[in-house]
């Protein structure tokens, strides 16, 4: 399973900092947006990364994950040149996609709670798996709606009247045929090549799979300043009150094993005496001596 972060976009709601970069690198809490989708990847065990940019954060992103190795991760980087679509990650991919499967995660989009949902997604070998996350404001999503047997029977992207409540959170899991699916689109009349639009070509060849993610799972939108404020909140009151970080890359690469000991004394060794290096120190502290 190979997995991808749509990291770019025009940003229009994020000037002025837009015009430096794209809003994936503004702090969420104690550090930048794009590790916390990272992290889900992570999670998933997926190890081969491809973030998707514009011209001006590309360099910003390399200089934060390089080639990924210290995080046991393979990351390549492309570049999108124009915000033509979500679904053109998979053109763009094409190649690092090779004949594998893909995970997209959109690089605004923060999950934080039990990830079985996209466990069992994982586990599917064929056809895709989206998901339903119910939110107060259907009509600025893609939104499922589903029947009384709880099987999703249609998707529409940013409805002006939206038939359900469930929107599609920017995380899809695809077989291979994504990639030939997303060749043949058509632009939308917003002139994107729309995710949504695979989807509905999975639903109609009977091969699309919607998971509801449950009310004790947290999906942030990061759309909008005052969206980025309630989730640095939402980070900085739960980091602070366990000691824990969220989306610690570092952390969560010696937990999947990504990395050994050695390799993670060597990444602190790395890093600027500061207090992310002193939550590493206290990880590997408490990880020699349990
Ligand atoms: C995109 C997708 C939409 C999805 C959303 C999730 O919208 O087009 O279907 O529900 O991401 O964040 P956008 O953020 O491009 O408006």
């Amino acid at each position: 399973m190979k997995g991808i972060i749509l990291a770019g976009g025009a940003g229009s709601r994020m000037y002025p900092i837009s015009q430096l970069y794209s809003k994936q690198l503004t702090l969420i809490y104690d550090k930048p947006l794009i590790y916390y989708p990272l992290s889900i990847l992570m999670l998933g065990g997926i190890k081969d990364i491809l973030i998707i940019s514009n011209q001006e954060t590309i360099p910003f992103y390399k200089k934060l994950f390089g080639d990924g190795k210290h995080l046991g991760l393979n990351i390549e980087y492309v570049l999108q040149s124009a915000p033509n679509g979500i679904a053109e990650s998979f053109i763009l991919g094409d190649k690092f996609i090779g004949n594998d499967d893909v995970t997209l995660i959109l690089g605004d989009n923060i999950f934080y709670g039990k990830l079985d949902f996209f466990q069992r997604a994982l586990e599917r070998k064929t056809g895709a798996t989206v998901f339903g996350y119910r939110v107060t404001d259907p009509e600025r999503y893609g939104i499922v709606e589903f029947d009384e047997n709880g099987k999703a029977i249609s998707i529409e992207e940013k409805p002006a009247k939206p038939k359900s409540d469930f929107a599609v959170p920017g995380l899809y899991v695809y077989d291979n045929k994504v990639v030939e699916i997303s060749k043949n689109l058509k632009p939308s009349p917003r002139g994107e090549l729309e995710i949504t639009d695979v989807n509905v070509e999975y639903m109609k060849r009977g091969e699309l799979n919607v998971e509801k993610i449950s009310r004790g799972v947290a999906w942030l939108d990061t759309g909008t300043p005052e969206s980025l404020l309630q989730a640095s909140n939402f980070f900085g009151a739960i980091e602070d009150r366990q000691g824990l970080k969220v989306a610690c890359l570092e952390e969560i690469s010696l937990h999947m094993h990504f990395i050994d000991i050695e390799q993670f004394e060597n990444v602190i060794t790395n890093m600027p005496k500061c207090a992310y290096r002193e939550y590493l120190a206290k990880i590997l502290h408490d990880r020699k001596n349990r």
